[in-house]
């Protein structure tokens, strides 16, 4: 198995390029404290994201929608705590990012007051002034395509997104625009894998999946779905690795393996 070698030092976007042009497999999971944090990053684990999905696997609410910035900034300080290598991730909440005059407030906060490298929002080319702004900032922005679970009543429930020739075709174009206006990494989320390996190949910048097949440069998953305790059903995209596993430094360190050495996702995991 390759591993990107860092000389023990940290993760930078600079990296998660070459990482790209190397083929070497990007791995990213969730953490939302230090203890999980450190564990990930023990494993090399390479992005660390305090997503918005703690508002399910930390509130235990129904959805993303009701976590605010103060959670954010909380929990990824917390986390920030744990890293000394991988780099940290953290979502804009919903409605955080409506403007880019809001968006550079909100992700100004993320990395003064809770040591994100990177921010991370959904949306798409409406999203250009946004990622822009804070680009032109020092701000590196990761743009979240596909499934937007922010989304998920306009949407009407999650589903696997661009499935159809049109929507596939506009989010092939987002990527391009979003990637114009500066972004430094997408996330497909739901994407069939026939159409993010056409965005993969079509940007230069790194593209992480999470139930968007094999041929993206890096697979990110929620870390209580790895570890088998997803409050509800597991998503399909997802695996456990607790399954023959002795600890959890073991099954974090699986799914490292696993992503590197391109075993997962299996074909049960992809649309
Ligand atoms: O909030 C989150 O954890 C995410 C992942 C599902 C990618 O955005």
């Amino acid at each position: 198995m390759s591993v990107h070698k860092t000389n023990g030092s940290k993760v930078t976007i600079r990296q998660l390029l070459k990482m790209k042009a190397e083929a070497e497999k990007i791995v990213c999971l969730t953490a939302y404290d230090v203890s999980f944090a450190k564990v990930l990053d023990d494993a090399g684990v390479d992005v660390v994201l305090v997503g918005d999905s703690l508002g399910m696997v930390m509130q235990g609410k129904d959805n993303t929608l009701p976590v605010t910035m103060d959670d954010m900034v909380y929990h990824s300080r917390c986390v920030a705590n744990g890293l000394d290598r991988a780099l940290l991730m953290v979502d804009m909440p919903f409605m955080s990012h409506i403007s880019p005059e809001i968006a550079l407030q909100n992700a100004g906060r993320l990395m003064k007051e809770s040591g994100a490298q990177i921010v991370k929002l959904e949306g798409g080319s409406e999203q250009r002034d946004v990622v822009n702004a804070l680009t032109l900032n020092g701000i590196p922005v990761c743009a979240h395509l596909g499934l937007q679970p922010q989304r998920v009543h306009k949407l009407g429930g999650y589903r696997v997104q661009g499935r159809e020739a049109d929507d596939a075709e506009r989010m092939l174009n987002e990527a391009g625009v979003l990637e114009q206006a500066g972004a430094d990494a997408l996330l497909l989320e739901c994407v069939p894998a026939d159409l993010a390996k056409k965005i993969t190949d079509a940007v230069s910048i790194p593209v992480i999946g999470i139930g968007a097949g094999r041929d993206v440069d890096g697979q990110v998953l929620v870390l209580q779905d790895i570890l088998g305790i997803t409050p509800g059903r597991a998503p399909k995209f997802s695996h456990n690795f607790m399954a023959g596993a002795e600890s959890i430094q073991q099954a974090v360190s699986h799914f490292v393996a696993a992503v590197k050495t391109k075993t997962f996702p299996q074909d049960e995991h992809i649309f």
